[in-house]
């Protein structure tokens, strides 16, 4: 049993007190402690999940299949679903034309404005989120495994150090609650690891699917800080420090998410 919750509490009525300073701490989660959000849902949840027609997150794939398959120059006439299969279990992903960090979501839209002459789709649109459950529910239960190394590499580390700095009039770095609290509860709702592989997701609490990044930013406000934009390099960057922190956890999406 985890019983780390008081001293989180201490943390956050000393977070007033305590100075500005940054604090960086490289001490990642441990491979073999990896556990998925999933195991911290309760069984209703978890079974909702594991739903294919009670599921709402399928509305999103079902839809995103459509997309993938409708119109002029369709993503199919380039691209054989069985094909992508694994795909989103890559990604984030250093992409050379691009001379970025590209995200699935960013990976898509990049197709759209290369290969469709189409404009990027908003981050948040249903569209996009359709298309990207459809291609990310394609690697569903293949293993996280994201490359770290060569041009990927100043990315990852300026992840890992957004996740371990302290942050908001809270004063608290991601690690504190998804590393060091995992297990404990917080306004009514038990701390999971933070793992990204759910996402794109349906949140009870929103009412309906969201990005990852909707839901990082959900963390960042909830510690009273400023958050970045969906799509920004530094989420993406973050994403990717997420991904290599799960690697060999299993696609889930579409996730259910209280
Ligand atoms: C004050 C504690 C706290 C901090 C700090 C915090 N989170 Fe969270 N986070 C939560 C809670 C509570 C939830 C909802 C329950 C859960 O899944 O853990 C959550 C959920 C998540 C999820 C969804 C997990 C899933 O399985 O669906 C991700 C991803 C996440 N946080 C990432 C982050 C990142 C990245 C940061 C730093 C930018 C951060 N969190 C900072 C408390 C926190
Ligand atoms: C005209 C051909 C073409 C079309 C249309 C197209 N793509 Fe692509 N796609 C590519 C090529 C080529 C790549 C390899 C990267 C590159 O060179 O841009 C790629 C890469 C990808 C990848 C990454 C695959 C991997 O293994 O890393 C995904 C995911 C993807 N496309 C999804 C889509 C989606 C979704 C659409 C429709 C919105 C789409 N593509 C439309 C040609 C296309």
């Amino acid at each position: 049993m985890r019983r780390r919750l008081p001293a989180l509490l201490l943390v956050v009525a000393s977070a007033a007190l305590a100075d500005t300073r940054s604090f960086v701490d490289q001490s990642d989660l441990p491979a073999e402690a990896v556990r998925s959000g999933s195991v911290f849902l309760t069984a209703e949840t978890r079974a909702l999940q594991a739903d294919g027609f009670a599921n709402p997150g399928y509305l999103w794939v079902e839809r995103g299949g459509e997309l993938f398959n409708d119109g002029d120059k369709v993503c199919s006439s380039c691209h054989q679903a069985d094909a992508l299969a694994g795909a989103a279990a890559r990604y984030p992903q250093y992409d050379a034309v691009a001379g970025a960090l590209l995200n699935l979501e960013a990976r898509i839209n990049l197709c759209r404005q290369h290969h469709q002459e189409l404009p990027p789709l908003a981050y948040e649109s249903d569209e996009l989120l359709a298309l990207t459950a459809y291609v990310a529910n394609l690697s569903q239960g293949r293993p996280l495994t994201v490359a770290v190394d060569g041009d990927a590499a100043p990315f990852f580390e300026q992840g890992r150090a957004y996740y371990f700095q302290r942050r908001g009039q809270l004063n608290l770095a991601c690690n504190q609650c998804h590393d060091d609290n995992w297990g404990g509860k917080l306004r009514g709702d038990t701390i999971s690891q933070g793992q990204p592989n759910a996402w794109p997701a349906y949140r009870l609490e929103w009412q309906t699917f969201g990005s990852l990044h909707r839901r990082i930013r959900d963390c960042d406000v909830g510690v009273r800080a400023e958050p970045h934009e969906s799509g920004s390099e530094i989420y993406i960057s973050l994403e990717l420090y997420l991904a290599w922190r799960a690697r060999g956890l299993a696609v889930e999406s579409p996730g259910i998410r209280r």
